[in-house]
């Protein structure tokens, strides 16, 4: 027979589950599913904006933190992520400590309701409807002069500043807001 104790264990460990399983669904549903860009594609962008040291960094599903590393190691940029899916979170947290990135910015939080306007340089690699989504968000939301990287996907309605196609699978989309 069960002891209380076991089963308040037992329930835990129930909801515990099923919070990581929702929110990574959710993650896949409203952003993306868990892929990763090509570490070149983060280099050849940020070399593409002129990424200077310092300048906020931020990757809207930053995935295992990847592009993170690279701004921060390669080209000394601040840089801060958004992640929904919580051991995808923790596995980026790792990841950074790792590579010796102590000062770093890492939420798990969905980025559509965070206040993004501080930032210099966002990297995406989502989907179509995300871009779309988040295109109403920059228009409203970014400095001037920001600049926007989208591995993969282009955001409609917007012009590139430049398209890079450096033989990865995908195209990198860069934008810099008016
Ligand atoms: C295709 S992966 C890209 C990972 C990383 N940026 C890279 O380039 O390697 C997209 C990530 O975004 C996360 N994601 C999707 N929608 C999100 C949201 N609204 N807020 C936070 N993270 C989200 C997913 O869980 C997934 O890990």
């Amino acid at each position: 027979m069960a002891t209380m104790l076991e089963v308040i264990f037992s329930i835990f460990i129930i909801l515990l589950v099923l919070w990581i399983a929702i929110s990574s669904i959710r993650g896949f549903v409203i952003g993306a599913p868990i892929l990763y860009s090509p570490k070149r594609a983060t280099e050849e962008a940020l070399k593409a904006v002129d990424a200077k040291p310092g300048e906020r960094f931020v990757d809207l599903g930053m995935g295992n933190g990847r592009s993170l590393i690279i701004a921060a190691k390669k080209f000394g940029l601040d840089v801060s992520g958004y992640e929904m899916s919580p051991i995808i979170f923790w596995l980026a947290k790792l990841n950074l400590f790792l590579h010796g990135i102590g000062k770093s910015r890492l939420f798990m939080k969905n980025f559509y309701k965070e206040d993004l306007s501080r930032n210099d340089i966002i990297f995406c690699f989502l989907t179509p409807p995300a871009m779309k989504r988040l295109r109403d968000k920059f228009e409203k939301e970014l400095k001037k002069g920001t600049r926007v990287i989208s591995y993969g996907f282009r955001i409609d309605g917007w012009q590139e500043k430049e398209i890079l196609n450096p033989g990865l699978p995908g195209k990198i989309f860069i934008y810099q807001k008016d």
